[in-house]
């Protein structure tokens, strides 16, 4: 019987993430969203149930994908991990911020000479979460929920990939590199943890995505 991905509930996670310091000011990175949109658009072609959880971006979702917007690392990963208990697949393709201020002010922060020092504390690794979840809850070769994960790199971008998929217990991860950020087009490098490993010409996103389905298609 061939495989089939109606019914399948694919949660992706995308966007960057927000960081306020402030009321009016926060740290970000240059994430677009449409690396999330284009595989939500794909496993919505495929039949499967979609959910994006989103950070704030200026590119419209596609057709009639659901998506809960959040802005901030933490609300980012408290959706995420209510969703995750009935997702099949979860896609991170999301660029969360990985530090946020250590100190939020609730009135603006009034401008004055001299240097300012931001101090910054890291926010949980969503995907990585997740991987331990998994990772606990059961037998070695449990499928579900497949997870997915990006990593991009400025260099060793091979070793860094394999280093965090073993680390966040991924069943997949997608190295890229930065010119991927905001473009239109992607050059990415699949890896699965069964050891393939499939390197794709620069493409456009919604083909990435078709390929990273594939791949997924041929792992379970
Ligand atoms: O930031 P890093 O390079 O570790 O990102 C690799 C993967 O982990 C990506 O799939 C990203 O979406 C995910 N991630 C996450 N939560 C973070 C940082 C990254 O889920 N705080």
């Amino acid at each position: 019987m061939s495989f089939s991905w109606k019914g399948l509930r694919v949660l992706i996670t995308s966007g960057p993430t927000k960081e306020f310091l402030d009321p009016v000011r926060f740290i970000t990175n240059a994430s677009s969203g449409k690396m999330g949109w284009a595989l939500a658009a794909e496993a919505w072609r495929l039949g499967a149930k979609v959910t994006v959880v989103s950070g704030p971006v200026s590119t419209p979702p596609p057709g009639k994908i659901l998506v809960q917007w959040v802005e901030t690392a933490i609300e980012m990963r408290n959706q995420v991990l209510k969703l995750a208990k009935k997702a099949d697949l979860i896609v991170s393709a999301a660029a969360v911020t990985d530090w946020r201020p250590k100190k939020f002010s609730p009135n603006k922060i009034k401008r004055r000479e001299g240097e300012v020092h931001l101090a910054l504390v890291p926010n949980p690794d969503i995907i990585g979460e997740i991987g331990k979840i998994k990772k606990k809850s059961g037998a070695k070769e449990r499928k579900f929920p497949v997870l997915v994960g990006f990593a991009l790199e400025t260099h060793d971008l091979e070793r860094a990939a394999l280093k965090k998929m073993r680390e966040k217990n991924l069943d997949m991860i997608v190295a890229n590199s930065p010119a991927s950020l905001s473009s239109e087009r992607i050059r990415a490098t699949l890896f699965l943890k069964t050891g393939v490993k499939k390197k794709l010409s620069l493409t456009t996103k919604r083909l990435c995505a078709r390929s990273i389905f594939n791949e997924i298609e041929d792992f379970l």
